[in-house]
């Protein structure tokens, strides 16, 4: 039997179900264990971090005298501790250092870490160094910087400049979109257990175990066999730990050797929210061409991000900025530029849609531009730029869009909301309301699954099935909330035709499943489901080849359903089978591995097949300001979403309000702020503004699209669905650029990403004035 073998769909009992999250109740109970709820060995420290007071510059000297006279504390690390490597970046770039030593690039940059016996006191500790420093003046703006953390990359398709000589209209735009803090409700943090013979065991909240594995052995100078990490779940990551929670984990790692006692790295939220990096932000300039229907013909950008003080995650973020800065349209010519620069700011880093957010922004903002100049409705001008159609298949990056659900997925959601009635009504109760303004959009997404970096679509498993008939799942992925170990828990009850009660979920731990890749890109389920698959089918397969043996029935005879097995009209309990195998001594334990097909990308030559499919989704958001306080409110939300065919409809549905959310929070309330000092003034919730519960739109409608599922043989034709649902609420942004619009005859309103009460309030003073 083939890996991948999955079950009929009409035989199908687990899948597809609307199961609950398996921990909810656990959650909302306040008995799922994060690492801080752990209990903690005897003997557990504590660590917190020490910074320079500068964004830039030298660092002359370090008084740690006080610090280490202070009250209960063991001991301060600094640089000159680690053994190996002091590096944390991902793929050993080097360069970002565990703990700086001469130069300070950032503001919150960790020089030493105090362990002491509290984290009161090791807090309290941490502040009584005195640095003597010279500080450079800082670059903070992506407007102001030169230095780059990566070479400047461009896609090319046609011949832009021509395209843009000789259309009918072109134009040329520039604008901002903010970064976004994660807010994960849990915070950073590790927690790192000496053993015997130099072995140590991390628990660490990361998306991304392995690479906390080796980074931790590099620094400690072990070998990664020394090093085990282990996470049951996150309290949230959004991709912000994806490559930033090594840090802390490194640092309790050292202390760990370096004491000989449990130590344990929690950070507080204000040092996480100055300390760790964020969705990057962007200055987007870009040109465009188009005929007098709006139809594009040629497209220039040049997008600027803010990448902070080293490369970090930089290179796959921004590349997918620009893999997706096409979103849903056909761009017959164009050239499409990024520029990673460096800052004096925290690592920005992944973040849910990992810069693929940014890009689609963009070409909605471009969509909204050329509506507004032409006097069109902007969902006319989307519609007719689609993917579709003869020669309109190609992407920027050559892979052609073979799967497109555009067309009918958006016709679907526009009838279902009535948006041209909508839209009607609308403009009828502007032209009569001369403070509040409503606006209406509708926006498509297109979003491409796989990571980028061919290697890591890979991934492993190991399930056991026990002689009582209960099974044991392991794999790479990591739970953040997401649902991944319920959806792979479904496939394996499934497969052996068990209750779901019978499959122990276990948490991810780098000595069960080695090499893994982190959880993200959307692919969590897509890559670890298949791999649990194939583990479950080379135990079935053992199990088919005994039972024809001992039984003499066909393989495809017998069936694995209801907890037992059936054959030869007579059925025996799954614990009978396991049983019976054990005694003729079969092996009831299986690893096993699965890497995703037919991709390729050649980053040099822009060339390839980087996406095995895309997922695709539309949302249309309905907007109140207030043009005199500049004060918005979501009114009304219809979402459409792909996801194939539904593993688990609750689970989908939940990501997709929850992104939807988070989204929304990002293109509205959430404003990062540095000052001129290279100081983040919006590092707590009273000066950060996530959406809150009430900040949910009271008429949210999500339906998901109904399909065959995907077009690829992806786990029981599902699609990911982690990170675009993220992009849908960039129509509520694109339906106040509409209300904003609606002030006076002809505006095309200029309005930037986050569209807090300000931006809103400059948007509509200069719609107004007549300035836009
Ligand atoms: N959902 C919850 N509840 N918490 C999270 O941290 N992270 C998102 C998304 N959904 C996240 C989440 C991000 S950034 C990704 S890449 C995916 O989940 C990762 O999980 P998956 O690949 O299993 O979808
Ligand atoms: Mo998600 S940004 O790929 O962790």
């Amino acid at each position: 039997m083939p890996a991948e073998t999955m079950r009929p769909e009409a035989e199908l009992q687990i899948v597809r179900k609307p199961l609950p999250h398996d921990s909810a109740p656990r959650h909302v109970t306040g008995t799922a264990a994060y690492i801080d709820d752990i209990r903690e060995p005897s003997g557990t420290l504590h660590l917190a971090p020490g910074y320079a007071p500068i964004a830039s510059g030298r660092i002359v000297s370090v008084d740690l005298s006080a610090v280490r006279a202070a009250p209960d504390v063991v001991t301060v690390l600094t640089a000159e501790d680690i053994p190996g490597a002091n590096d944390i970046s991902p793929k050993q770039i080097g360069d970002d250092p565990a703990l700086a030593t001469d130069t300070v690039r950032f503001h919150g940059q960790v020089v030493f870490a105090v362990v002491a016996k509290t984290r009161d006191a090791a807090r309290r500790a941490a502040k009584k160094a005195r640095f003597v420093t010279e500080a450079a003046p800082p670059v903070i703006d992506v407007a102001e910087a030169t230095e780059k953390v990566l070479a400047d990359y461009a896609f090319v398709q046609g011949d832009p400049d021509a395209a843009l000589a000789t259309a009918p209209v072109s134009f040329e735009d520039e604008f901002r979109i903010g970064g976004q803090e994660h807010f994960y409700l849990e915070g950073q943090i590790s927690l790192a257990i000496p053993g015997e013979a130099g072995e140590i065991l991390v628990h660490a909240s990361t998306q991304h175990p392995s690479e906390v594995q080796h980074v931790v052995a590099h620094a400690l100078h072990v070998p990664s066999s020394a090093v085990t990490v282990e996470i049951r779940r996150m309290g949230g990551g959004f991709g912000g730990k994806e490559s930033q929670a090594t840090q802390w984990a490194v640092l309790a790692a050292l202390a760990a050797v370096k004491t000989g006692q449990p130590c344990k790295f929690r950070l507080d939220r204000d040092d996480d929210m100055i300390m760790t990096g964020k969705r990057h932000d962007f200055r987007v300039r870009y040109r465009v061409g188009h005929d007098e229907n709006g139809l594009l013909q040629g497209v220039d950008v040049a997008l600027d991000a803010r990448c902070g003080h080293s490369e970090d995650l930089s290179m796959g973020v921004v590349d997918r900025t620009m893999f997706h800065s096409d979103n849903s349209y056909f761009y017959p010519n164009c050239r499409v530029l990024t520029r990673r620069f460096r800052t004096n700011t925290c690592s920005n880093t992944a973040y849910r849609g990992f810069g693929g957010p940014q890009g689609m922004v963009f070409a909605e903002r471009m969509m909204d531009q050329v509506a507004y100049r032409l006097g069109k409705d902007p969902l006319e001008i989307r519609k007719a730029n689609f993917y579709g159609g003869r020669g309109r298949d190609r992407t920027p990056y050559g892979q052609q869009v073979t799967d497109n659900l555009l067309h009918e997925l958006v016709a679907e959601l526009e009838a279902d909301c009535s948006y041209w009635e909508r839209r009607a009504e609308i403009a009828a109760w502007n032209a009569s309301s001369r403070i509040l303004k409503r606006g209406l959009a509708l926006t498509p997404i297109k979003f491409g699954i796989s990571f980028t970096l061919m290697p890591l679509n890979q991934a492993g498993a190991l399930v056991h099935l026990y002689r009582d008939g209960s099974v044991h799942l392991n794999h790479g992925g990591t739970e953040m909330g997401q649902g991944l170990f319920l959806k792979v828990a479904q496939v394996v009850a499934e497969e052996f035709g068990v209750d779901m009660g019978k499959v122990a979920i276990t948490a991810t731990r780098t000595d069960k499943v080695p090499n893994t890749s982190p959880t993200a890109a959307s692919s969590g389920t897509d890559l670890n489901a298949m791999a649990a698959l194939a583990a479950c089918n080379e135990i079935k397969d053992r199990l088919y080849a005994f039972i024809e043996q001992k039984w003499r029935v066909r393989r495809d005879k017998v069936n694995f359903r209801d907890n037992r097995v059936f054959f030869d009209n007579q059925s025996i309990s799954l614990a009978e089978l396991a049983n019976a195998a054990y005694v003729e001594r079969i092996s009831l334990s299986s690893a096993a591995h699965y890497r995703t097909p037919v991709i390729s990308w050649n980053r040099d030559k822009a060339e390839g097949r980087p996406f095995y499919y895309f997922a695709y989704g539309a949302s249309c958001s309905e907007v109140t300001i207030d043009t005199m306080t500049g004060e918005m409110r979501v009114d009304r939300v219809d979402v459409l979403h792909d996801v194939g065919k539904s593993l688990n409809p609750a689970i989908d549905i939940g990501q997709i309000e929850g992104g939807f959310v988070q989204g929304m929070g990002w293109l509205t309330t959430e404003e990062l702020v540095w000052d001129k000092q290279g100081r983040l003034r919006t590092h707590a919730p009273s000066t950060y503004k996530i959406p809150t519960a009430s900040d949910v739109p009271e008429h949210f409608i999500v339906k998901l699209f109904q399909s065959d599922g995907a077009r690829e043989k992806t786990i029981y034709r599902s699609k990911a669905v982690g990170e675009p649902p993220l992009m849908l609420p960039i129509s509520v942004w694109c339906a106040i650029a509409n209300a904003v619009a609606s002030v006076r005859p002809g505006v095309v309103p200029q309005l930037d990403a986050p569209a807090t009460p300000e931006a809103i309030l400059k948007a509509v003073r200069r719609a107004l004035s007549g300035d836009a």
